[in-house]
This record gives C-alpha cells, sequence and structure tokens, in this order.
C-alpha cells in the first residue's frame, strides 16, 4: 500500500482518490497515471480495508474495480453509500456488462467505467466527481455555520448590531482559529466569549485551560504556565505540568493578558511562533497543538506603543480581534439581557416573576452600567430576590426613586437623553424593516433627508439591519 497519508490540509484544488483492487499490477499502472495527472492515491488491495479509512467527511473519490475476491465492488459501494451518501464512487465494470451497471448506480455507485480503462476518460470522471464532492463539502460547512450561528444566539444574548457582528466573527474564527485577542470593558464577557469561541470549534471536546495573568504572582509565572521537572528549583520537590501543556489538543484563555511581565511575554512569543514548549528544567521540547485566545480590558496597540507590553506579541494578537462594546454603547440590548437573568432567578430561586414597568426599563436602558452584563446580572437577580423598597429598580440602581432616572449618576440633559431616544426608535425601526429605508420612513414619517442627516449624526447604518444569514 501507498504510504502518503490523505491530508485534508493539502491544496483542495487536487483530486484525492482511493483506489481498490486486487491486481497489484493494474493498481501500480492506475496509480501512476492518476500521479501523473496530479492526483494523490492511496490504494488498497481489498474493499475491507478501504473502508475502514473512510468516513462522512472523506474528502476522496473511490475508485474500484467489481470483481475481488472478498467484498465485490458492488458490496463496496453499497457500504460507501451508508457511509456517507454523497461520497462519489466509480466502479470498473467488465466490457459490455450493462445489467451489472445498472445495478451498480442502483446500489449507490455515483458512476461506471468499462474495462479497458481509457486513463483520458478516467481522469476526466475522477475530476467532475471531485469537483461535485467540493460542492458537497462546503455546503456542509455552510450549513454547518449556519446551524451553530442560530444556537450562538442563546448562549451569547444581545440583538444589537455589535453582537450580531461578534456571533457572526465567532463562528467563522471557530472553523480557522488563529491566535485571537479579545478586546472588552470589564464584565462584557470576555470570558464567555472565549468559552463560545472553544464550544463552536473542532477543539471542543478537548480541554479550555483558562489563566488569569493578573492573579499569578510574577515570580511564578513560569513555573505555572511550562511547569517544571522534580528539582529544577528549590522547592520543586515534584514534576509539575504547566497550564499551557494541560491545554494540548484544546484552548488556552490567558485572560488579562495585558498584566503578564514583560519578560515572560517573550516566551509566550516563541510559544506561539513555534509551538513548542520546554518544562522548566529539562531540555527536551514538547510539541504542542493548541489554540490561544487573550483577553484585555486595555488598548494593546497604545499599551504597545508606549512600552508597557511588547509590541511583536500584539502583532501576533492582532490578526484576530474581538471587540466587545460596552453596554452603554449597545442600549438595546439591556431589556432583554435583564429579562433574561431575572426570569432566571425567579426560576432558580422559585420566585415570582413581576415584570418590570415602562418607566423602569427606560431607568435601566438610561443608567451607565459601568460593570456592564455581569453588573446588570446582579442587578437583575437583586430585584427578583428583593422585598420592599429594595425591589424597586431606582433604589437597586442608587438612585432616589422619585428622581427621574439618570440624572444623579450621568451628565446626560434633556438634549441627549432625546437624542439617545430618537436614536433608539430609528435602530427599533431599521430592525423591524429588515434595513428597508423608505418603510422606515413612512413609519416615522421622516423625509429621507431628515433620516439620513440623522442616521449620520448616531452612527446607524443601514447595512447593520439588512437581513444576515445567521438570523
Ligand atoms: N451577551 C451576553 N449574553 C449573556 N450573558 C452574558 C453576555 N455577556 C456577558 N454575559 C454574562 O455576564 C457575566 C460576565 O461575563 P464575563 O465573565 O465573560 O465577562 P468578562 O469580560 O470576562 O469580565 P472581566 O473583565 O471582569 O473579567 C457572565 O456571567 C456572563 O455569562
Ligand atoms: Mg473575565
Amino acid at each position: 500500500m501507498n504510504q502518503n497519508k490523505l491530508n485534508p490540509n493539502d491544496d483542495e484544488m487536487q483530486p484525492r482518490v482511493v483506489l481498490v483492487d486486487d491486481d497489484a499490477a493494474v493498481r501500480k499502472a492506475t496509480s501512476q497515471w492518476l500521479n501523473l495527472a496530479g492526483m494523490r492515491v492511496l490504494d488498497y488491495a481489498g474493499a475491507r480495508e478501504a473502508l475502514s479509512q473512510l468516513a462522512t467527511e472523506s474528502n476522496v473519490v473511490v475508485i474500484s474495480d467489481i470483481k475481488m475476491p472478498g467484498m465485490d465492488g458492488l458490496e463496496f459501494a453499497k457500504r460507501c453509500n451508508d457511509i456517507d451518501p454523497d461520497l462519489p464512487v466509480i466502479l470498473i465494470t467488465a466490457h459490455g456488462d450493462i445489467r451489472m451497471a445498472v445495478r451498480a448506480m442502483r446500489d449507490g455507485a455515483y458512476d461506471f467505467i468499462e474495462k479497458p480503462i481509457e486513463p483520458e476518460l478516467l481522469i476526466d470522471r475522477i475530476q467532475r466527481a471531485w469537483e461535485k464532492r467540493q460542492l458537497v463539502m462546503e455546503n456542509r460547512k455552510l450549513k454547518r455555520i449556519v446551524n451553530r450561528g442560530a444556537s450562538l444566539e442563546n448562549r451569547l444574548l444581545g440583538r444589537s448590531p455589535g453582537i450580531r457582528q461578534l456571533r457572526k466573527q465567532i463562528v467563522q474564527l471557530a472553523e480557522t482559529p488563529v491566535d485571537t485577542v479579545i478586546n472588552g470593558a470589564t464584565g462584557t464577557g470576555k470570558e464567555l466569549v472565549a468559552q463560545c469561541l472553544h464550544e463552536w470549534s473542532p477543539r471542543a471536546n478537548s480541554p479550555f485551560v483558562a489563566v488569569n495573568c493578573g492573579a499569578i504572582p510574577e515570580a511564578l509565572f513560569e513555573s505555572e504556565l511550562f511547569g517544571h521537572e522534580k528539582g529544577a528549583f528549590t522547592g520543586a520537590t515534584a514534576k509539575r505540568i504547566g497550564k499551557i501543556e494541560h491545554a494540548a489538543g484544546g484552548t488556552l484563555f490567558l485572560d488579562e493578558i495585558e498584566s503578564m511581565p514583560l519578560n515572560f511575554q517573550i516566551k509566550l512569543l516563541r510559544v506561539l511562533q513555534e509551538r513548542k514548549l520546554e518544562r522548566l528544567g529539562s531540555n527536551q521540547q514538547i510539541d504542542l497543538d493548541i489554540w490561544v485566545i487573550a483577553a484585555t480590558k486595555v488598548d494593546l496597540e497604545q499599551a504597545s506603543a508606549s512600552g508597557d507590553f511588547r509590541e511583536d506579541l500584539y502583532y501576533r494578537f492582532n490578526v484576530a480581534e474581538l471587540y466587545i462594546p460596552s453596554l452603554a454603547d449597545r442600549r438595546d440590548d439591556i431589556p432583554l439581557l435583564f429579562e433574561h437573568y431575572a426570569q432566571k432567578a425567579a426560576y432558580q430561586f422559585d420566585r415570582d416573576y413581576h415584570q418590570p414597568t415602562e418607566e423602569e426599563i427606560e431607568c435601566l436602558i438610561s443608567y451607565p452600567w459601568p460593570g456592564n452584563v455581569r453588573q446588570l446580572k446582579n442587578i437583575a437577580k437583586r430585584y427578583v430576590l428583593g422585598v420592599g423598597p429594595s425591589r424597586n429598580i431606582h433604589t437597586l440602581l442608587g438612585q432616589p426613586s422619585e428622581q427621574q432616572p439618570d440624572t444623579a449618576r450621568t451628565s446626560n440633559g434633556l438634549a441627549e437623553r432625546v437624542q439617545l431616544f430618537e436614536a433608539e426608535l430609528i435602530t427599533r425601526s431599521l430592525r423591524k424593516h429588515k434595513g428597508n429605508i423608505s418603510e422606515v420612513m413612512q413609519e416615522l414619517e421622516l423625509p429621507r433627508r431628515t433620516l439620513n442627516n440623522k442616521m449620520s449624526q448616531y452612527e446607524i447604518k443601514r447595512k447593520d439591519f439588512v437581513g444576515s444569514d445567521l438570523e
């Protein structure tokens, strides 16, 4: 058997062929023709052996002789069809055996070719089957992306354009993991986003190891992350596997990466570039297959410009940068998140759920939320658990209840609040009409020019509301 592996990362343009024939001379000659035509071939003397290599997602074209000892080509085609009905199987039939060919097609063979085989014809048929297979694979991938996108909505909640965009980026990144940095203020959901990335990726069943770089004393950093051999330093009484190695095969989440000591950043960079690791006190290099996701509250570009963060490490991460907007920049998500967490708490603690009044919702919407979703989650819980005045949203937000929302906390004057309200109405209408400007103009009774001016003033973009493939 030919030893080259059918590596799924190889160039997609070149067909990969699984060839089954009990005649070694035929196998050799056919492989040679196909190789010359730029195809890669994995050949087998028997159907059983070939079957054990085929799976639903095998991106190959199968060619098989019909007359073989043990399992014959017809049975083989049937089995291939059971594994994956879209797997292309081309059978080689004896000259003039039309009945056999018809049966073969019915049993799942994609095509058949008569003996003696003409190389040109065979190559042409394989090429066509391969192109068809590529379409099937691409379609399956897109379907997976769409389905995953839909369920991600229940995990990472929010209807604002910013969150919708983020969900799209997550499903896309999860398909081709590159080292990623997540940027967002405190409590915006950085860890949640990192977990979603991991869970939506093919690594979902491997470990997700979270490391809070801000919580590890500088002196322990290296041994915590790299691990050490017994006796590597005073006090190293036993061998220890570091966090990086624990994440092997899965995802390493480096939280608060801005607090990583500078002298360690260079070591991390080397690990990211070489995908290799040495435990402290050992010269043996360990190969690593990890996906590294970092999170930060600071602007890393600025931090690297001022020398607080290594520039080369920043460039390594900024290839894939996800930004989570603060709640104050996506106020339309506030009612939804509040109700979600309040209902959850009511269920969890077996309490009644009282729908907040409209006035209370407005108060929630205009509150500045410095602690973002985490703070909102706490307030929602206290709202459900509270009794008497502590059930009051104003009290929970530290505002005297008779006061109008907001004035105690922010400097928003009347004009600014009117603007916020206006922006919210336009956003809602755009969402309702899926970005159809004429319908929005009609609903809000606004001339096109005024609507355009207001949209540009509030930085509302029509394209964010035009039907997306994920929602
Ligand atoms: N879009 C969202 N939908 C649902 N829950 C969310 C969302 N964003 C955040 N949360 C919830 O808010 C809480 C805080 O999120 P998380 O811990 O991920 O934030 P963080 O950005 O890592 O915070 P910190 O900066 O403090 O580390 C979590 O309970 C998380 O599940
Ligand atoms: Mg966090």
